[in-house]
């Protein structure tokens, strides 16, 4: 997508495969920083950290992560490894296992010699699939917002699914960059997603670059909007989808959903059909909901008149900072994957 009319994607291998360049995504929207990354060392905090951050962008990540160990050394112990380190780094969102495993499964059929080239070429294609993939996603949702006959439609979407999220063009974000390219009159209500602000700071800037109407709201103020009709549709992404259509995303999802099934206001999630976990099933969860450093919520980072960022603290008693939730499939009015929108039970049979 655009940043100031230059084209960039999220991640990006350098012709020498050496290194990847990212945009650093923990000082936006004050300062849009390229930064690159030289070792699976430098992934890995850049993924802890949420340097890189979003489902599908950390599965490409950890792809060029083991690419960059290869370079190193590419015997099977080296390999497995790095697998491993990869897959401790973040634990809730399935694209991250998903992508080591496909990486891995791959370069273990090859001689050593010959996995550090595989391993580029094969974390290239996962970022190229990604962005066809988003595409897919982009059109099928366009349809289920053409359908909602209002001369302006109000989305509201929860963190960031946006072109940040993932390699280009985003999952939540896609149908409504689409519709908004297509003239349709959208207006998008931007959740701030305390604790880390992922709406405030990365949706909202993605929309401002796109020049598409939005207006940030406290997570607490969705359910007013719902009440007095101000809420056409919910849209965001998925860390995890189960087998039979639960959503696993960033911590408030399940509230919205709550929210919207009371007021009657679709609630659609948007994401590839690698983040349905084919082990993820009615009450069998066999994943940890990532629980983040207190500070997150006792801390807020700000920028002052005179440009200086800075980070002040804002509580001072315990804090609790689980990072994601689980919205029952009753709950999701439609998944929007590659292959159109379909009932959330439904889900799992396109895997299969
Ligand atoms: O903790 P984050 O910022 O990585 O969480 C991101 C989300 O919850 C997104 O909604 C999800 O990964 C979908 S991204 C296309």
């Amino acid at each position: 997508m655009l940043v100031n009319g230059k084209s960039y994607r999220t991640i990006e291998a350098s012709c020498d495969l050496t290194r990847v360049t990212i945009i650093d995504q923990t000082t936006l929207p004050f300062d849009f920083k390229l930064i690159d990354l030289e070792s699976l060392g430098d992934i890995i905090v850049a993924i802890k950290s949420m340097q890189v951050r979003g489902a599908p962008l950390i599965g490409v990540a950890s792809a060029y992560g083991i690419a960059l160990a290869m370079n190193v050394d590419s015997s099977n112990k080296a390999l497995d490894s790095a697998a491993h380190q990869l897959k401790g780094s973040r634990p809730t969102a399935v694209n991250l296992t998903w992508a080591v495993n496909k990486i891995t499964e791959h370069l273990s059929g090859l001689k050593p010699n010959d996995r550090a080239k595989a391993a580029w070429i094969f974390a290239s294609q996962l970022a190229e699939d990604d962005i066809k993939t988003n595409i897919e996603i982009g059109k099928a949702g366009l349809v289920l917002l053409k359908n909602i006959e209002k001369s302006q439609i109000n989305i509201l979407t929860h963190c960031n699914a946006g072109w940040l999220a993932t390699i280009d063009r985003g999952t939540a974000l896609s149908p409504i960059y689409n519709a908004a390219e297509e003239g349709m009159n959208i207006h998008v209500w931007v959740d701030e997603t305390r604790p880390r602000n992922q709406g405030m700071n990365l949706t909202a800037w993605e929309l401002s670059q796109a020049n598409i109407p939005h207006t940030i709201i406290s997570d607490n103020t969705g359910g007013l909007l719902m009440q007095q009709n101000q809420v056409d549709c919910v849209l965001v992404g998925a860390d995890r989808i189960s087998m039979d259509g639960q959503v696993c995303n960033k911590i408030g999802t399940y509230l919205k959903a709550l929210a919207a099934k009371a007021h009657d206001v679709p609630f659609y999630v948007a994401a590839p059909l690698s983040t349905v976990d084919k082990n993820f099933l009615d009450k069998c969860r066999p994943f940890e909901i990532e629980c983040r450093d207190p500070d997150e919520i006792l801390k807020i980072k700000g920028q002052k008149n005179d440009g200086k960022i800075l980070e002040v603290k804002i509580g001072l008693s315990k804090a609790y900072n689980p990072a994601f939730d689980i919205t029952p499939a009753e709950y999701v009015t439609k998944v929007i994957c590659e292959k159109g929108s379909y009932n959330p039970g439904d889900i799992g049979a396109l895997l299969s």
